[in-house]
This record gives C-alpha cells, sequence and structure tokens, in this order.
C-alpha cells in the first residue's frame, strides 16, 4: 500500500489561459500568468492498495458518480502508465473553495491530486515535472505548484508545456483579492467545454490570440516594476478579451450574470473615487478583484453596501503545493 497527501492553493490567471491546441496532452494555445492565493484551497490523500478493484473518489466525504470519477481515472491512468504502477487506489479530496463555479476548484483540486500521488509514490518529482503532471490533469493545475506569480509557459510537447515561478521580489505580498461571489452554484458551462466551443467556433478567437504576448509583456514589466496600475489595467483588459470571444461562439454564451455586470460598474466606480482596483472573471459569474492589501478594507467597505460580508472573501498570495507523505506510506 502506498499514501499520500498533499495541499495546493487555487491560482487565479491574471493573462488567462482560453483555449488548447491538444485537448489530450492539454497544451495551451497561449502563456497564461497567475497569482496563487491563500483564501481557497483543497487536500487530497490517495491510497494505492492491492484489494483495491477500481479506483473510486470523494469528494469532500462523498461518494462522486461514475462521470466524476472517470476523469480522476483517466488521470491515475497516466500516472500508472508513467509511473510502472498497476494498483487502483482510492482519492480522498476535501475542498475549501465551491466546486465548479468559477473560483478555480480544478487548479487547486488536480495539483493536489497530482501531489498527492507524488508523495504517495515516493516520485521525488522537481517543480517543472510536477507541473507537467498537474497539467494533465487541468491546464490550470500546474500554475497551482508555484506560490505568487507563475507563468505557464504554453510549449509544444508534453515535455516544454509547463509553469515557472515569476521572479517578483515578493511584491505579491503587497497585494490582495477580493472574491465577490453572486453565485457559487455549479456553473452551466465547465471551462474546458467553454474553451473548446470557443476556440472551434468563435469569430473573435483569432484577436484574442494576437493579443496576448502584448499583453504578457505589460504584465511581466509591471510585476518588474512594482507597478500596480499597469498590471491592474492589463489584467482587466485581458480578462474582457477572453469573456468577448464567448459571445462569437456558435452557440454562443457568456459566463457573466446581471450581478457580475454590477461588480463590475462598482469596480469602475471605485477607481473613479480614487480608490485602484481592477476585476478579473473566469468560466462563472464571480468576480475577483486585484486590489493593493493597504487599500483592501476601504475597498471592502464600499462593496459592503452592496453585498453581504458573506459573498466577499478577501485573499491574500498564497504559497505553493505542499506534500505531506503519510506516515506509514510504504511498499508492500
Ligand atoms: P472551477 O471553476 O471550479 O475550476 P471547472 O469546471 O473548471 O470549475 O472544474 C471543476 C471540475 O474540477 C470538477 O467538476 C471536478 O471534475 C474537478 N475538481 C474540482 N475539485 C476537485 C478535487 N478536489 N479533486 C479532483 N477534481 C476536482
Ligand atoms: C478561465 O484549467 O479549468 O480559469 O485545462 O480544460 O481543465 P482544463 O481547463 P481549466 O481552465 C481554466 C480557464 C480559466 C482561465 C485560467 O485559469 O487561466
Amino acid at each position: 500500500m502506498y499514501t499520500g497527501k498533499a495541499r495546493a492553493y487555487t491560482n487565479i490567471a491574471l493573462i488567462k489561459y482560453w483555449g488548447k491546441k491538444d485537448e489530450h496532452l492539454i497544451l495551451p494555445m497561449n502563456n497564461s500568468l497567475s497569482l496563487t492565493l491563500d483564501a481557497f484551497y483543497t487536500e487530497t490523500t490517495i491510497e494505492f492498495k492491492e484489494s483495491f478493484t477500481e479506483d473510486s473518489f470523494f469528494l469532500d466525504g462523498i461518494k462522486q458518480d461514475q462521470k466524476q470519477t472517470a476523469k480522476i481515472t483517466a488521470f491515475l491512468a497516466l500516472v500508472r502508465q508513467q509511473y510502472q504502477v498497476s494498483l487502483f487506489a482510492k482519492v480522498d479530496s476535501r475542498n475549501f473553495v465551491p466546486t465548479a463555479a468559477g473560483l478555480a476548484s480544478s487548479a487547486s483540486g488536480l495539483a493536489a491530486l497530482a501531489g498527492a500521488c507524488s508523495a504517495a509514490l515516493n516520485l521525488e518529482l522537481t517543480d517543472k515535472e510536477l507541473s507537467r503532471l498537474a497539467r494533465r490533469g487541468s491546464g490550470s493545475a500546474c500554475r497551482s505548484i508555484f506560490g505568487g506569480f507563475a507563468e505557464w509557459q504554453k510549449g509544444n510537447s508534453d515535455q516544454t508545456s509547463f509553469a515557472e515561478a515569476i521572479v517578483s521580489d515578493n511584491w505579491e505580498q503587497d497585494l490582495a483579492m477580493l472574491f465577490v461571489l453572486v453565485d457559487d452554484g455549479v456553473k452551466d458551462v465547465s471551462s474546458r467545454d467553454g474553451m473548446k466551443r470557443t476556440v472551434e467556433t468563435s469569430s473573435f478567437y483569432a484577436g484574442w490570440l494576437s493579443s496576448i504576448d502584448a499583453d504578457l509583456k505589460t504584465a511581466k514589466q509591471a510585476i518588474a516594476e512594482k507597478d500596480f496600475k499597469a498590471l491592474g489595467e492589463v489584467t482587466e483588459a485581458n480578462a474582457l478579451r477572453m469573456h468577448g470571444t464567448t459571445l462569437a461562439a456558435n452557440p454562443p454564451f457568456t459566463y457573466w450574470s446581471p450581478e457580475s455586470l454590477t461588480v463590475m460598474q462598482l469596480v469602475r466606480q471605485a477607481r473613479q473615487n480614487g480608490l485602484p482596483c481592477y476585476f478579473t472573471m473566469d468560466a462563472g459569474p464571480n468576480v475577483k478583484i486585484l486590489v493593493e492589501k493597504k487599500n483592501l478594507a476601504a475597498l471592502k467597505q464600499f462593496l459592503a453596501h452592496h453585498f453581504s460580508s458573506e459573498q466577499l472573501i478577501s485573499a491574500n498570495a498564497g504559497p505553493g503545493i505542499t506534500l505531506l507523505p503519510e506516515e506509514g506510506s510504504e511498499k508492500s
């Protein structure tokens, strides 16, 4: 029997990953850049055991159906093949983040699963190898291996597509992200399906891709120069462009709800009032606001007129993945 445990934090992309050029290997169309956060995370324990006759997946204590388990089994099949293991496994995962609500549970969830496998099987993977493995579970998960800012280098093969930490002189410690939860239900269109439909059908997709290099350059320069305004402006513009592509897909769709638009408008208003802050959104209606830590309390106070305290969750920059080998883990 082999057991292992890992904790991984979610990350939110400031420059988004939106579209794959290889769906099997999960190779993205473009590089992306993210900030790992401390408020939301996943803890996953895995047990590989001779007596198991199939893989099983428990999320928050509830045994998952065949569809949910199939994704885990596909990932474990890859691990078994890559590392010559023949045992089935029980995965026991706890999300300290709403699942499938556009709050990046897939990033923390699949990074934690990759980490738990590595811990259980004593794979001793480098961060780069662990990032590549997590990527095969969910693209954005490859960035959750690292704390702070990370960039996913798109690469052009399994070996060359992985995330790396961005040197930032710890500037991320001056930043915060405020999550405005307008809806924590499961979304209609998953990121996986949404990006596939967009790549295949959206006439705006080429425009999105052609904007990425300039956005990345601006974002990395802003991080190097600790220029909050420049980072915020490019973050917001990039998110708007990503969401623009969905409107031109066939059939068209949007992750925005009326409440999302309200939050965006309030962010603009806050800026007009002299409070620098910038929004971003992922594959769901919740809005994340990038703000300097020193202005977080003022932003919360401003938004408290419109949202309850339960709807406003603040996060600081978070750490990279932690592997926690379980007591008694051994080959048998
Ligand atoms: P989100 O915005 O939460 O990332 P996605 O639709 O992109 O939403 O991904 C949600 C999917 O990620 C879930 O349906 C599930 O397949 C997977 N997932 C979420 N949490 C975990 C976890 N703890 N362990 C394994 N897979 C998970
Ligand atoms: C909008 O990583 O969830 O959050 O690779 O298909 O599992 P798969 O998709 P996923 O997509 C994340 C999309 C996004 C942007 C981002 O995180 O970069």
